[in-house]
């Protein structure tokens, strides 16, 4: 097999950047690991910046977001029992995010790539990325199924056949765990981590969300978030200990924390409902850099992951393939590589003031295990801060919000 650009891995990074190519005319073949279901149910958080919302608008695949994503213009902070609402617009100059869930994008994506798009092969697992510094790169693959990815005859207990993809670029949108950033040599490579002593436990309920913007809680027994799916679905979390089971807690039980974590001093009440899938989501700030190496690019988790407090995942993940896209149709239009270049530079910059605010975000609204009385005060100092003084709330806004692609 041979193709312009090799893309390792259908999350959002991949499968838009797949739809960028193919819009600019130029080829790709996508090969995903895991099959169509799994891609298309992977719960994360789903608040897109006005930039992501933009660019998928502009990819032809903002149709239904459109009509079903909801626009916020705001978000309430909630500490010591008092509440504070953030005003996006007024504090940006217009500026807000969209409600559309990770899950939705996803399928759109594929949808539009299976139907008009290049060749998407699930369960085409990427072995290894080979000849990154020569002009023809390589994936090797073991794909499951030998042709469509739809049926499955023949292929039950099929181990897979191994293949080679050539390309003249590879793109690893593999996530963190995938393979593409291995074929970085170690001394080419430097990495920034931040690991946090508590995790996530999310769950998704059926009710109607108990208010209708997103709420962050700071508690003396930490950190609590509500979210939502839909007008019908809830998303909601609670900060725990790092290595907590997701099963140890009890439906009540969660209800009953999350309870005393948003309780406010004005009555506020949460509406409970039927959980339908609970999960612990570890905590940590990731960079990879460079970005590049010769041939092979990486974008979105495969190169940076941040806390999930800020959001700032997905929408970091646009913009690199955005870049990379804009700098390979640069390329071919005028035949200068300096955008191609210039890919790692450029999508660092962003991502670091996205890693900045999740950071932020995430100290000063979390607690740590070893937090002392003094760091209480500060904290809850920072959050009187954001609530009573323009400046820092326009500097929460316009991260919350996003940062312009370059
Ligand atoms: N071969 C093929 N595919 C692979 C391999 C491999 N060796 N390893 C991983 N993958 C696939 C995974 O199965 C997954 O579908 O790569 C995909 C990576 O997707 P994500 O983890 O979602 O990463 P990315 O697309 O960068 O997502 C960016 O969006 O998912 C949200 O907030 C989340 O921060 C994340 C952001
Ligand atoms: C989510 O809806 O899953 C979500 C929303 C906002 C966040 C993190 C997750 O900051």
């Amino acid at each position: 097999m041979r193709t312009t650009v090799g893309i390792i891995g259908a999350g959002p990074a991949g499968l838009l950047l797949a739809r960028l190519l193919h819009n600019a005319g130029i080829d790709s073949v996508v090969l995903e690991s895991r099959d169509r279901a799994y891609v298309e149910q992977r719960q994360r958080a789903g608040i897109l910046e006005q930039g992501t919302v933009d660019v998928l608008r502009a990819a032809g695949a903002g149709g239904r977001m459109d009509r079903e994503g909801l626009r916020h213009d705001g978000i309430e902070l909630r500490f010591a029992r008092e509440r504070h609402r953030v005003d996006f617009p007024a504090l940006t100059g217009g500026s807000s995010v969209m409600v559309y869930a990770q899950t939705e994008v996803c399928k759109d994506l594929v949808a539009l790539q299976l139907k008009e798009g290049g060749p998407l092969l699930f369960e085409a697992e990427a072995l290894a990325v080979e000849g990154v510094e020569t002009e023809r790169p390589r994936v090797r693959f073991r794909h499951k199924r030998n042709e469509g990815n739809e049926g499955s005859e023949g292929s039950e207990g099929n181990e897979g056949n191994e293949d080679v993809l050539e390309c003249d670029y590879v793109v690893g949108c593999d996530g963190f765990w995938g393979v593409a950033r291995q074929a970085i040599p170690a001394e080419h490579s430097r990495v920034f981590e931040r690991t946090y002593p508590f995790g996530w436990l999310g769950i998704l309920a059926d009710v109607p969300p108990s208010h209708d913007e997103l709420v962050y809680a700071r508690h003396d027994r930490g950190f609590a978030l509500l979210s939502m799916r839909s007008p019908a679905v809830s998303r909601l979390y609670l900060q725990v200990p790092e290595d907590t089971d997701a099963g140890s807690w009890a439906d009540e039980e969660i209800w009953d924390e999350l309870e005393r974590r948003f309780e406010t001093a004005d009555g506020w009440s949460l509406e409970r409902g039927a959980i339908t899938s609970k999960s612990v989501t570890p905590m940590r700030s990731y960079v990879h850099e460079p970005m590049r190496h010769g041939r092979l690019f990486l974008a979105g988790d495969a190169a940076h992951i941040v806390p999930p407090t800020g959001a700032k995942g997905l929408n970091l993940a646009v913009g690199d393939v955005v870049t990379f896209a804009r700098a390979l149709v640069h390329l071919e239009e005028t035949g200068s590589a300096e955008r191609l270049d210039a890919y790692s530079e450029t999508c660092l910059r962003r991502v670091w003031q996205a890693e900045r605010f999740s950071y932020d975000m995430t100290t000063l609204l979390h607690r740590a295990p070893d937090a002392t009385p003094f760091e209480d005060r500060v904290q809850l100092a920072r959050l009187r801060r954001i609530a009573t003084s323009r400046a820092a709330g326009t500097d929460l806004a316009e991260g919350y919000t996003g940062f312009p692609l370059d």
